[in-house]
């Protein structure tokens, strides 16, 4: 599984590239907002440039446009502008760009066909359904970003379960809340009704990894070209749940790499072991 690090954050970007296993940069103009908020008044255009040059390996910058036409103009500046830098330049698109009901749904798609077509790489991203993805893919897009940790958020909001950012989401602690409330006997049919009607999932989607794992799945199924981002991954232990399942690429926040090397015992192991350093072992050394 490739990482790549989700942040626009250059100090993050540069510390976690130096430990060796960052594979790439993904970014958004939150995450920009975030870059800008810290750092009042920065060139945002040196700002880019810089973050290009700090990875070898794709840095993804978004459009901001929402018709096909502007995306893809914006498209074509970032990659004229940015791609000659160090060559890694990917463009996000939403995969749909519809903010209401009504709005136009395929402009992101279109958008997408219409940059791969001419070459330009692109990232389609807020995907939030395999069939997001399964539109993503047929577009032609080079990679697609699942948000993972939003899916979540919906479903958990939808039941009604406090939660914090990171907080791991199980679906099947959901279930298990369901069944208590099926004590009394029932029919088979009215099982079946209450299970329909009880909504735990998202159309058939009981979490933000098992939309990982259908969208996966689905591109498995017909040899799909595009790659998998596991995006919005919000916790270590989601982090090796997508790598479990083989996805290829999971975009993280810098504290989630950190979360992946840490471990109560490891820390304690590594005061046992310094503390238990003899001067005849420490003689080796000399
Ligand atoms: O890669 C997408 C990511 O930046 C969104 O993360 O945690 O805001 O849902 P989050």
């Amino acid at each position: 599984m490739q990482i790549f690090i989700d942040t626009a954050d250059l100090d993050e970007i540069r510390e976690a590239y130096s430990w060796g296993i960052v594979d790439g940069v993904t970014t958004n103009p939150s995450l920009i907002k975030k870059a800008v908020d810290r750092r009042p008044g920065l060139s945002m255009r040196d700002y880019i440039r810089d973050i290009c040059r700090s990875v070898e390996g794709p840095v993804s910058l978004e459009v901001k446009g929402v018709s096909t036409e502007q995306m893809v103009q914006e498209a074509e500046m970032l990659y004229e502008r940015f791609n000659p830098v160090n060559g890694n330049v990917v463009v996000k698109v939403p995969v749909s760009t519809a903010m209401e009901d009504g709005q136009p749904l395929f402009e992101g798609i279109r958008a997408i066909k219409t940059l791969e077509g001419r070459g330009i790489p692109t990232n389609a991203t807020l995907v939030m359904t395999a069939e997001q993805a399964l539109m993503a893919a047929k577009a032609g897009a080079t990679y697609a970003s699942p948000f993972l940790g939003r899916v979540d958020d919906y479903l958990r909001t939808k039941l009604d379960i406090a939660f914090d950012k990171s907080d791991y989401y199980d679906p099947l602690c959901a279930r298990h809340l369901e069944e208590q409330t099926w004590e009394e006997e029932a029919s088979g049919a009215e099982l079946y009704d209450r299970l329909m009607r009880s909504d735990i999932s998202d159309n058939g989607i009981y979490s933000g990894v098992d939309l990982v794992d259908s969208i996966v799945t689905i591109y498995d199924a017909y040899g799909f070209d595009t790659q998998v981002i596991a995006a919005s991954v919000r916790n270590a232990r989601q982090a090796r749940e997508v790598a479990e399942m083989g996805v290829d690429i999971a975009t993280l926040p810098f504290h989630v790499i950190e979360d992946m090397l840490t471990h109560p015992k490891t820390l304690e192991g590594m005061q046992l072991f310094t503390r238990d350093v003899v001067p005849e072992y420490e003689e080796l050394f000399e």
